[in-house]
């Protein structure tokens, strides 16, 4: 069974006259973490929702295909129904915080679904702690960082012990120090507790590294999906469908453009930083001394 899986959808929203989705097919296994690269308008909110039920359910539209969620059709079970299976983060952490305790916000979820007290406090404990955000309990949602908000939300979206957990931009609103943080969690969830993520993002920068798979969007259109360094090979082409690629692809561009080789593709800065110290020195004759 995948995780989720989308089998040519097409999503027009009501009152408009463009498909936000065209013909989209996905499948997203158990333990993979993806993440959707496109440009505003590409479709990446409307395929988030899609998985969550919020589309069709709480924003209408014409769908055609079929989307599922470890099994469960999104048209057929409610958007209640599958909260417990999806867990969703959205863009802006004020308008997902509602509680007047960060304790409230995280046990909200669960204590909803009549969870019994003890388990109640360790799904708050456990997922607290794995955004980083232990012994916050007391404080107000409000008078937290943007970044310690979101992972509030995140922390909220996990309570709910998920099969998959959906983001949709969840660093748009945040700074620098805040994004790394909420990347560092993320980059967590996967390595140590083998979360199935889909992320969505204009920007490539933080998480193509610990990626399984990337996927190219365009006008409602996958393009192209794999692996990240498959992907980023080229980093103009993902300046022309306005995602930002990560530097360090940049960089290994710039390597093979002057070198005229094709050998450079870095992930991470450590990669890099590797590659040029050992290879790049002696071949333009300026070894180190
Ligand atoms: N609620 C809505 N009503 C009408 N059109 C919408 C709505 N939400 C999104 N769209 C349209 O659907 C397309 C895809 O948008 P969206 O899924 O928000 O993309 P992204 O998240 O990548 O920016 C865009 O053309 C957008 O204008
Ligand atoms: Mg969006």
């Amino acid at each position: 069974m995948r995780a989720l899986d989308l089998r040519d959808v097409s999503f027009k929203h009501l009152g408009s006259k463009e498909w936000a989705l065209e013909k989209v097919s996905l499948e997203v296994e158990k333990g993979e973490f993806v993440t959707l690269l496109g440009a505003n308008g590409s479709g990446k909110s409307t395929l988030c929702m899609l998985a969550n039920g919020l589309i069709p359910h709480a924003l209408p539209g014409e769908l055609q295909g079929k989307v599922s969620v470890f099994g469960y059709d999104v048209v057929e079970h409610s958007v209640a129904e599958l909260s417990t299976i999806v867990g969703m983060v959205f863009q802006e952490p004020e308008s997902q915080l509602f509680c007047m305790s960060v304790e409230e916000e995280v046990a909200f979820g669960p204590e909803n679904l009549a969870v019994p007290r003890e388990e109640l406090r360790d799904r708050v404990e456990w997922a607290l702690e794995l955004v980083g955000m232990k012994g916050y309990n007391d404080r107000s949602p409000f008078s937290l960082s943007g970044g310690q908000k979101q992972r509030v939300a995140i922390a909220a979206a996990l309570s709910m012990r998920p099969q998959i957990l959906v983001l949709d931009e969840p660093a748009y609103a945040l700074d620098p120090v805040g994004r790394m943080e909420l990347y560092s969690v993320l980059e967590d969830l996967k390595e140590r507790h083998g979360m199935t993520v889909v992320l969505a993002e204009r920007d490539a920068e933080e998480a193509a590294a610990f990626s399984d798979r990337l996927v190219l969007m365009k006008a409602g259109r996958v393009l192209e999906a794999g692996p990240p360094r498959l992907i980023l090979r080229k980093s103009e082409r993902l300046r022309t469908l306005g995602i930002s690629p990560p530097q360090v692809s940049e960089v290994a561009d710039l390597l093979n453009t002057r070198l005229m080789t094709s050998e450079f593709s870095f992930l991470t800065v450590d990669e890099a930083e590797a590659a040029i110290a050992g290879n790049v020195f002696s071949k333009v004759g300026r070894g180190r001394r």
